[in-house]
Formats: C-alpha cells, sequence, structure tokens
C-alpha cells in the first residue's frame, strides 16, 4: 500500500456528473466536468477532491489535468513480430483483403507466433505493455486469434495468463476463436472445433469473453450467431469485430445474442445506427487501424448523438494497428469524428472500463475507486490538439506512482 498522496491545485480535474454509472450515453458526455480542484488518494483507492496537506508525497498539479488513467479494452496482445513489409505494400495499393488471401495477414502472424518461444512471446508483450503504461493506459484486454489451431490458441490463452501476472496493468483476457479460416478447415468445419473447446476456454483459462471476426475473409453472421450462444451456454462475453470493410449487417445479430460490443463499424449501415444506440452494446471504435488502413471513417457524430456508449480503443496488432497509445487514438477520433475532448475522453475511460467489467472499480475518478490516475503536463484540449505528444506526466496504477517522466519529476515531493 501507498502512504498517502495528495495531487493539489490541477487546472482541471475530470469528473463524472455523479458517482456510481457504470457507463455514460455519450449524448451525456457534456455533463463530465472538468473544474479546477485537487485529488488525494490512500492506499490503493481515492480518498478525496481536496488537498491532503497530511499526505506523505505532495503532487505540484499547477497547470495540468488529473484524469482517470486510459482503458485500452481492444488489443491483440499478445503477440509475435511485426509486419511493416505489408503496411508498404497497403500504402502502395495493395488491398489488406488481397495480402490476407495470398497467406498474409492474420495468417502470417500467426507462422510467427509457432515459431516464437514463449519467453520472446512474452517479452514483445511485456515491452508493449510498458509502453502503453507510459502513455497512460492503466487497465488494457488482450485476445489470443493469432493461434489458428486448437492447441495454439490455448497456448496463447495460458500466455495471457503470465502476462497478466508479469504487467503492472490489471488485464482482460479474449478468446478470439474466430479470427482466420485455418488451414485444413473451412469456416462451419473450424466452427465446430471452436465449439469443442469452448468448455475447455471457459473453464482453464482466463479467458472471460469470446470474439470473432466476421468478414468477407473471415467468417460470416452466422457464425457470429453461434458464437453468441456459446458465449451465453458457457457464461461468457461476446466481443465482435463487424463491419469493418464492408457492411454485412451484422450489427442485428450481434444485438440479438447480447454482444457486449461491436468492434470496428467503419461500414456501420446507418439503419443500424439506432438500434444500436438504443443498446446495451458499446459500439468500440478504432480510429488507429481505421487510419492505417485508410478504411471509411464510422458514423462516429451520429452514434455520439443518438446516445450511444460509445468507446475507444488502440486495436494493437501486427497489422491493422500497430499502434499503442491511447492519447494518439483520442487525437485521431477528435479529428476525424468531429467529437470533443469530453467525448473521447469518456470513451478511452469510464465507458471503455464498461466493456471489461471493470467500471465498478476504474474508469473515473469517484471516491473509493482505484487511484488509477494520469497527471497531464497540460489541459485536456492538449491532448487532440498536440498530435504524437505524450501527454502523460504521471501515471498513477492503484495509488502507486509507475510512470513518472523524467522532466516532470520536480512536481513530486516526499
Ligand atoms: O482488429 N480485423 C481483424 N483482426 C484484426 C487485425 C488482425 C491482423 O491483421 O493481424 C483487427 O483489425
Ligand atoms: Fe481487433
Amino acid at each position: 500500500m501507498s502512504p498517502g498522496v495528495s495531487i493539489t491545485g490541477a487546472a482541471q480535474v475530470l469528473r463524472p456528473p455523479e458517482d456510481g454509472l457504470a457507463f455514460m450515453r455519450h449524448d451525456r458526455a457534456g455533463e463530465l466536468s472538468a473544474e479546477p480542484g485537487s485529488v488525494a488518494f490512500e492506499g490503493d483507492r481515492i480518498a478525496g477532491f481536496e488537498p491532503d496537506p497530511t499526505a506523505v508525497w505532495q503532487i505540484d498539479a499547477q497547470g495540468c489535468a488529473v484524469i482517470p488513467g486510459f482503458v485500452d479494452c481492444h488489443t491483440h496482445l499478445p503477440f509475435a513480430g511485426w509486419r511493416a513489409e505489408e503496411y508498404e505494400m497497403k500504402v502502395t495499393g495493395v488491398p489488406y483483403e488481397e495480402i490476407a488471401r495470398a497467406g498474409g495477414g492474420i495468417r502470417a502472424s500467426a507462422r510467427a507466433l509457432a515459431r516464437a518461444s514463449d519467453d520472446a512471446i512474452l517479452a514483445q508483450a511485456r515491452a508493449l505493455a510498458a509502453e502503453m503504461l507510459a502513455h497512460g493506459t492503466t487497465t488494457f484486454e488482450g485476445k489470443s486469434g493469432y493461434g489458428l489451431s486448437v492447441e495454439a490458441e490455448l497456448r496463447l490463452l495460458g500466455l495471457a495468463g503470465r502476462l497478466a501476472e508479469g504487467v503492472p496493468q490489471p488485464t482482460a483476457t479474449t478468446a478470439l476463436l474466430a479470427h482466420a479460416v485455418p488451414d485444413g478447415y473451412d469456416a462451419d468445419g473450424w466452427m465446430e472445433a471452436v465449439a469443442a473447446m469452448v468448455p475447455e476456454v471457459a473453464r482453464a483459462t482466463r479467458a472471460t469473453a469470446l470474439d470473432i471476426y466476421v468478414e468477407s475473409i473471415g467468417f460470416t453472421n452466422q457464425h457470429l450467431r453461434r458464437m453468441g450462444e456459446l458465449a451465453s451456454a458457457h457464461g461468457l462475453d461476446l466481443r465482435t469485430h463487424v463491419e469493418q470493410f464492408n457492411s454485412h449487417r451484422s450489427i442485428p445479430v450481434a444485438l440479438e445474442v447480447g454482444a457486449r460490443s461491436v468492434d470496428h463499424l467503419s461500414c456501420l449501415h446507418p439503419d443500424d445506427i439506432g438500434p444500436l444506440a438504443a443498446a446495451d452494446c458499446a459500439a468500440v471504435l478504432l480510429p488507429g487501424a481505421e487510419f492505417m488502413g485508410n478504411e471509411h471513417v464510422p458514423p462516429a457524430r451520429e452514434l455520439v448523438e443518438a446516445g450511444a456508449l460509445c468507446v475507444l480503443a488502440t486495436d494493437a496488432n501486427p497489422g491493422t494497428s500497430p499502434i499503442v497509445s491511447m492519447p494518439l487514438v483520442i487525437g485521431l477520433a477528435v479529428r476525424r469524428y468531429g467529437w470533443n475532448v469530453l467525448e473521447a475522453l469518456l470513451a478511452a475511460t469510464l465507458n471503455a472500463a464498461w466493456v471489461l467489467r471493470a467500471s465498478t472499480d476504474t474508469g473515473s475518478l469517484e471516491v473509493g475507486k482505484r487511484a488509477d490516475i494520469l497527471l497531464l503536463d497540460g489541459p485536456l484540449e492538449h491532448i487532440p490538439y498536440r498530435l504524437g505528444h505524450n501527454p502523460v506526466a504521471i501515471a498513477f496504477l492503484g495509488g502507486e506512482p509507475v510512470w513518472v517522466r523524467p522532466d516532470c519529476a520536480w512536481r513530486v515531493a516526499g
């Protein structure tokens, strides 16, 4: 347990309009407040919003914003290596789907994974988690999905468990069991194999959700329905990769089977905005993948105005989004979606925590919540404006200052 900490005299402290909200629909984002103030914590919990002159650690927050740590609820950690050569192909005009059909894409990462040792995979993932922490990510999710066989998927889920023990952040794990159709199977045949392995995934791994990629190069809405049924039958959440490159009208199916989130949505059909906005299902937008893949821009402004539960995440993966920085993702979202900074921050904190069933413990500054807190080196508005700059001066995780940027160390006394 850390001794008391007082972050005193901040220019802005980002707070929800009331305590105890599991999430906020985005038409309410303007109710978040960012007034001058202070935050005190005791041990790993937020204790109050007055300066505490008796606290052992005194943090000078003059000119700074204080916000909850970012929750990155959609990444593909752990994976092996990178695919920079594909990026060069993409930017010079070869579509992702063509690269994938020629054996690149997810399959290329599956081959790299098969060749890599457990230690090498974990070392890469731990280094990325450290980079994420320095950019303010205090909770993250990771997925399997580059296994492409029953054994390799179980190996990845086992590695996710070891990763969870080897990083400071709390993590959640998703079993992305239908990512690409493995060699030797058709999509239906692979779904049979998935159905056979789900009981073991639910019983013997740390996965709390299933995931599926619905696309011309992946699986269909029928498979999505099946994955939803498997998730319900085994007490797991359903996460989905949908409407990324084409509109398959997956939203009605995902909502019918109770998906916790629908992720990507670059090609979201206009008729699906209303039903999605009315549902307790998160619209997880991935502006890093959209930017790197030159994808369509999702109807994000419309989702906000319709009152959807919007979320931002990095989609960190070696193919479509080799990005781990939530500040960068926020900057892209603000510019490309026409969102204001409060809308982007709600999507990167409380609502993202809801996706991971973590919003009672983290995602907003409330007395009693875990002290996962960022001190920024300037006002909130600078996060999107100074695109590419890392604004995180100090990151507290469970009350501990786990990242202190060297040029901001003078702010800490104690
Ligand atoms: O979220 N869309 C499918 N899956 C990943 C990309 C996987 C890859 O290219 O390695 C995504 O974009
Ligand atoms: Fe993804």
